[in-house]
């Protein structure tokens, strides 16, 4: 058979299958029963990314279907293959909502099916650091398990997210291999229709971050294929429907790696590569994927993908506990002179001298030299430590400053893991992350209880002490630049962040600091200063100066913003913030929900829907994303009256933020414990009980001018 015959027969049993389905399911519930997938607001997410219309019920999915039957033209040109391998992707879309009817939940351990927005949202900053690397997408079965294994764990070392459809999945189960989002291993299902599961992450993510209008299906497979990094791995034997779907791959940009002999290749698309043991390799190049290699002398791996793994308590071998003990990560900058670089000294005993499953104290000092550092970097370096010793395979840690806990697991311990190579790993991925201004580095572990005594409180905290004062000193006026960051342009090609000292980036991870060290350690980088000499208004804290950075960093797509009003000329917002904040009209305030928070707010919608509201970089006056931190902040929403305005946030956001929110509620306005009167989902969830226990508790907000 031709490519041609290969994709229309794997096409055409597929939108049979999808037909009979359809039609099966409307005779049982009838033409008007509503169909989604969960949290999210896109659905049916491919077939709405494709054609600009949402699919609610068993009726409209199918007219759909007819919509789908008129992408299957049989002409035999190229363009029938792709479109016929996008209509066998949305017909797997079709069949697997199906799967959901009734609230259904048709996936269980180790499976994960269809993935939430939220997911999508996290995914963005790791992506565009390269953190995570790319996307693979491997299908069918491997020849042997051990290959299996092996496949995914070279992706796994190299930080690249995983995605399993088929009998691979039992394949790693049977090797006893951990999965989970948490190591960056995903199965989706069994069923080769499973797949679109992923497909639909790419698609979403072109909409969440792109700005991509649902419809433009040109822009959105110019999207896929210039800015989502995914490429699918399929094991022989192949059939027509595996084929069909490789077809939609290819249309979206993603290049498919196949161990099927005699499959007639197309040049960085369709690559045949017999040796699996070489499966990576070739993706890498097809996908032209570029892997940050990072050499530490440790005998277990270190890589991203392992800085959600969790250790349990039978798991460990011994434990460091903050909170228990005296404990202390700490940097510190010191003369080039009294420093060796890469000297690593443990001072106490080494973990092969503390009892398996105790608790032990510890304390690493990191000392620094550079021409270049500055104390200002100290808090940014010491914030990475937490992400660098959790990439250490079989170890995992929490926390920060003198309350970090650490764990480390038997099977790590087994493998010659010891508290040294802690050392080996801060000394490596400092001097590998902060080389501008790191020139030598030289680490010191104490775990000798006394010493780590001494150290956390004589040392330790009057350091933190005094960069609290110096943090609290930081404000928006204090400071003579601002700075930009664009790091998100990779998928948000005209979002611009302005970053300030009481106003972070909204995906919570860049603080003017942050933005200032990264600005210093590569001067043409993501992080640009903006000066803020001409000021335009104070009140929505408009300047000419950001306004010009915004235009020249949006390409021109951003005229304006304000750095302190939610209603006029608001900063925009690329996809992965932390938090999303909209207008809430009976009350004249705002309702605030964040990522990890499921349910639904008073606004009628979910975190989901209501991100939908704004993102790809436009200006959406009524909806902000934000950072967690920025909640606390003096500077939020100032020009409409400032966190007064705030109504509801979900229970376990308000009691994050409760300490920073009533300090400033208490300062500007003179209100105790003012989120006792914000509503939260225990109280309310509509808007009507919210008003009411609004009324009850006097909120500010209810006397306040009208917003709109
Ligand atoms: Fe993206 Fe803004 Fe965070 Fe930079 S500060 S990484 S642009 S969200
Ligand atoms: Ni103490
Ligand atoms: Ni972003």
């Amino acid at each position: 058979m031709t490519l041609f015959e290969t994709v229309f027969s794997g096409n055409d049993a597929v939108y049979g299958l999808t037909e009979g389905a359809i039609n099966a399911a409307i005779e049982q519930h009838g033409a008007d029963k509503a169909i989604s997938f969960p949290n999210t607001a896109y659905s049916l997410p491919c077939y709405y990314a494709v054609t600009g219309v949402k699919v609610g019920t068993l009726g409209e999915l199918k007219e759909a279907l007819g919509v789908v039957k008129t992408l299957m033209t049989r002409e035999m040109r190229t363009h029938d293959i792709f479109m016929s391998g996008v209509a066998t992707a949305l017909c797997a879309e079709f069949i697997e909502v199906l799967k959901y009817i009734d609230g259904a939940t048709p996936y269980e351990e180790p499976c994960y099916g269809h993935l939430a927005d939220a997911v999508i949202r996290e995914l963005g900053v790791p992506l565009v650091t390269g953190d995570i690397p790319g996307v693979a997408v491997i299908l069918g079965k491997a020849p042997t398990t051990e290959d299996a294994v092996a496949l995914v764990k070279s992706y796994q070392a190299q930080g690249i997210l995983v995605t399993l459809v088929g009998d691979v999945i039992d394949q790693l189960a049977e090797a006893g291999m951990k999965t989970g989002a948490n190591v960056r291993v995903i199965p989706l299902g069994k069923d080769v229709t499973s797949v679109i599961h992923v497909v639909s992450v790419a698609l979403r993510a072109a909409l969440i971050f792109g700005n991509i209008t649902p419809g433009d299906a040109g822009n959105l497979m110019k999207y896929t294929m210039e800015r989502v990094p995914a490429f699918v791995n399929a094991f022989a034997p192949l059939n027509d429907v595996i084929v069909a779907c490789g077809a939609g791959a290819i249309a979206l940009g993603f290049p498919v790696i196949t161990n099927q002999e005699g499959v007639s290749e197309v040049p960085k698309s369709l690559i045949v590569q017999t040796d699996v043991s070489k499966f990576n390799a070739t993706s890498l190049e097809a996908r032209d994927i570029k892997i940050k290699i990072t050499n530490i002398d440790i005998p277990v791996a270190f890589a991203s993908a392992f800085e959600g793994e969790i250790i349990r308590r039978g798991d460990m071998q011994v434990e460091f506990d903050g909170s228990r003990v005296d404990c202390a990560e700490l940097v510190q900058t010191v003369d080039a002179s009294e420093i060796e670089d890469h000297k690593i000294t443990v001072v106490g005993p080494e973990a092969d001298e503390m009892e398996l499953g105790s608790k032990n104290s510890i304390a690493y000092v990191v000392k620094v030299a550079g021409k270049n550092m500055q104390p200002d970097f100290e808090p940014v370096i010491e914030r990475k430590f937490h992400n660098y010793i959790n990439c250490i395979e079989g170890v995992y840690h929490t926390g920060q400053r003198d309350m970090q806990r650490i764990r480390i697991s038997k099977d790590a311990f087994n493998a010659g893991f010891r508290i040294k190579h802690i050392g080996e790993v801060l000394y490596a991925s400092v001097k590998n992350e902060f080389d501008a201004v790191v020139d030598k580095c030289e680490v010191v572990i104490y775990t000798d209880p006394a010493e780590c005594t001494r150290i956390r409180h004589e040392v330790a905290i009057p350091t933190f002490d005094k960069r609290d004062d110096r943090l609290k000193s930081l404000t928006d006026e204090s400071v003579d630049v601002y700075y930009s960051c664009i790091l998100c342009q990779a998928f948000s090609p005209s979002h611009v962040c302005v970053v300030t000292p009481e106003r972070l980036g909204l995906c919570g991870a860049v603080s003017w600091l942050d933005a200032k060290a990264t600005n210093e350690l590569d001067p043409n980088g993501p992080c640009q200063v903006i000066t803020k000499e001409r000021p335009i208004d104070e009140r929505i804290g408009e300047y000419e100066d950001v306004n010009e950075a915004v235009q020249k960093f949006s390409q021109g797509a951003l005229q304006d913003v304000s750095l302190y009003s939610i209603m006029e000329k608001p900063m925009t917002s690329c996809g992965c913030f932390e938090c999303i904040c909209g207008i809430e009209p009976f009350s004249n305030g705002v309702v605030i929900t964040n990522r990890e928070y499921a349910g639904m707010t008073p606004l009628g919608m979910t975190f989901p829907e209501l991100a939908s509201m704004t993102g790809g970089g436009v200006q959406t006056p009524g909806f902000m994303g934000h950072g967690k931190h920025f909640i606390g902040s003096k500077k939020f929403m100032k020009a409409e009256g400032g966190i007064e305005r705030i109504v509801w946030m979900p229970k376990e956001l308000k009691e994050t933020v409760a300490e920073r929110v009533n300090a400033t509620a208490k300062e500007l306005y003179g209100i105790d414990n003012f989120t006792d009167m914000i509503g939260d989902e225990t109280i309310a969830t509509d808007p009507e009980t919210l008003v009411a226990f609004l009324t009850e508790k006097n909120h500010p907000a209810l006397s306040m001018e009208p917003m709109m």
